[in-house]
């Protein structure tokens, strides 16, 4: 059911100067769960049993997908990890089962990976090859999240048989992979991959561009934000909000959301925010996959900027609906096409006015001006100039984050996500060897 404006916690104006806001719904701060209870998701048929494999143990957005169908799917699947991390604790507290087939020498291949390094590792590769395999034979599908996980289900499939659903969570061009790796994607599709779903238009487009497969082949299932998680934190109090999180409460704060990556941009908003007198930033997020010396150039920027003292790095956060209450505006500041997003749909399902680089995936989220503000992607004076205007418009920025509260809940739902990909999931299994949309014109 869609929420009427007046049920909706933006009912009350959202006062943007004065960081004030009202918000009916009182409970508990909860983090960003998968908490969709299984009831409300609707499918029919048996669900197929499912082993998923996901290359990493850090939670970044491709994780926490597959936390929630892992979670739905936990009495009748397993989930293989090729790293240990943070993401297997987190399974396993929701009730998965969980392996972890580590190979120290193949967890260390970089995106941009020559071919030479490939062949290093090959022992390391065979060993997790055959581990997987013997793993895969005991479900009817095997369900890979990331492309370490397609490449090496691929290389066993002859040992196990099973149909292969490849869940595409990125886009496929150059300025995101090296040109080795787009060409083991593209070969493993074609040889391997039963059905592929994708996370956006825009990463279908690039499937196509890569495989010659027609985009139109490929379903795209759009991730789902639990909305619930973000109804329950309390923002009547925004003050005693941001004094529980230590953040200066009576700034006007922008956050950023996500790991400290150069593509995602945090630097673009250290710039935006040197063209901005008083207003502060907080970038929650860590550097998960090894861009340490990123986040140092971070803090060196801001020094040399001399604004460090109106930048909060917070680190990584479990708790993000209440991080994000805690804001006057989120924004998104990817500088290559981001494939999907979802902390732009956290920060509209937060309530809160969004501002988010007109790249990739983004613009199916985002409408300009009506649901959001979009800006060109790099560009930090446009950046600046985009806060300034909601700061300086308070109705125009309740509008848009009225709305965006609307369609994260309508189009960007759990239980829609689930729905979509039980149905992926179960058409994988029931035309296995038929290759749904992975055998088009080449
Ligand atoms: N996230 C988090 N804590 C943090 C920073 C980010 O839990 O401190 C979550 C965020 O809420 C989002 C995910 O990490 O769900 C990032 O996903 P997104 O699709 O935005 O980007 P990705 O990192 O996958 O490219
Ligand atoms: C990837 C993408 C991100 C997307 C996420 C979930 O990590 O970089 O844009 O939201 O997967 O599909």
């Amino acid at each position: 059911m869609r929420p009427t404006l007046d049920a909706s916690p933006l009912a009350t104006p959202l006062p943007l100067v004065s960081p004030v806001f009202i918000d009916p719904v009182a409970a508990p701060a909860a983090p960003v769960s998968s908490g969709t209870p299984a009831s409300t998701v609707r499918h029919t048929g048996a669900l197929p049993r499912v082993l998923f494999v996901d290359q990493s143990g850090q939670l970044g957005g491709a994780e926490f997908a597959l936390l929630q169908l892992a979670e739905h799917c936990r009495s009748h699947s397993e989930v293989v990890l090729l790293s240990d991390g943070p993401f297997r604790t987190r399974l396993e507290a929701l009730g998965a089962r969980v392996q972890v087939i580590n190979d120290a020498s193949v967890s260390g291949i970089a995106r941009q990976a020559s071919a030479l390094n490939c062949l290093r590792v090959l022992p390391g590769i065979v060993r997790q090859v055959r581990a997987l395999a013997a793993r895969a034979r005991a479900f009817d599908v095997l369900f890979v999240n990331t492309q370490k996980a397609l490449v090496l289900g691929a290389l066993g499939k002859a040992l196990y048989r099973k149909p292969v659903i490849w869940y595409q969570h990125d886009i496929l061009t150059r300025e995101h992979f090296g040109r080795v790796q787009l060409s083991v994607i593209k070969w493993a599709v074609r040889l391997a991959v039963d059905h592929v779903v994708v996370n956006s238009q825009a990463s279908a487009r690039s499937l196509a561009a890569l495989t010659g497969l027609a985009a139109d082949s490929v379903p795209v299932v759009y991730n789902g934000i639990d909305a619930s998680a973000f109804d329950r934190v309390d923002g009547t109090d925004i003050g005693s909000l941001r004094q529980r999180l230590g953040l200066p409460e009576h700034a006007w704060l922008a956050g950023l959301f996500g790991r400290l990556a150069p593509w995602k941009g945090q630097h673009i908003a250290l710039d935006a925010l040197a063209r901005l007198p008083d207003a502060h930033l907080v970038l929650v997020g860590a550097p998960l996959f090894g861009e340490d010396a990123y986040a140092q150039r971070l803090r060196d920027q801001a020094a040399a900027l001399g604004i460090a003292e109106r930048v909060h790095f917070a680190g990584f956060q479990d708790d993000v609906p209440t991080w994000m209450k805690a804001m006057n505006v989120i924004l998104h500041t990817s500088t290559e096409p981001e494939p999907f997003g979802r902390v732009i749909v956290e920060g509209m399902a937060a309530g809160r006015p969004v501002i988010a680089a007109a790249a990739g995936g983004v613009t199916e989220i985002v409408r300009h001006g009506r649901n959001g503000w979009l800006v060109k992607p790099g560009d930090a004076a446009a950046l600046a100039e985009a806060i300034a205007v909601l700061r300086t418009d308070p109705a125009l920025a309740q509008r848009l984050a009225q709305q965006a509260l609307i369609d994260a809940r309508a189009e960007f739902s759990v239980e829609r996500y689930l729905e979509r990909m039980i149905d992926e999931l179960t058409a994988a299994m029931q035309r296995p060897g038929d290759r749904t949309n992975t055998q088009a014109s080449r």
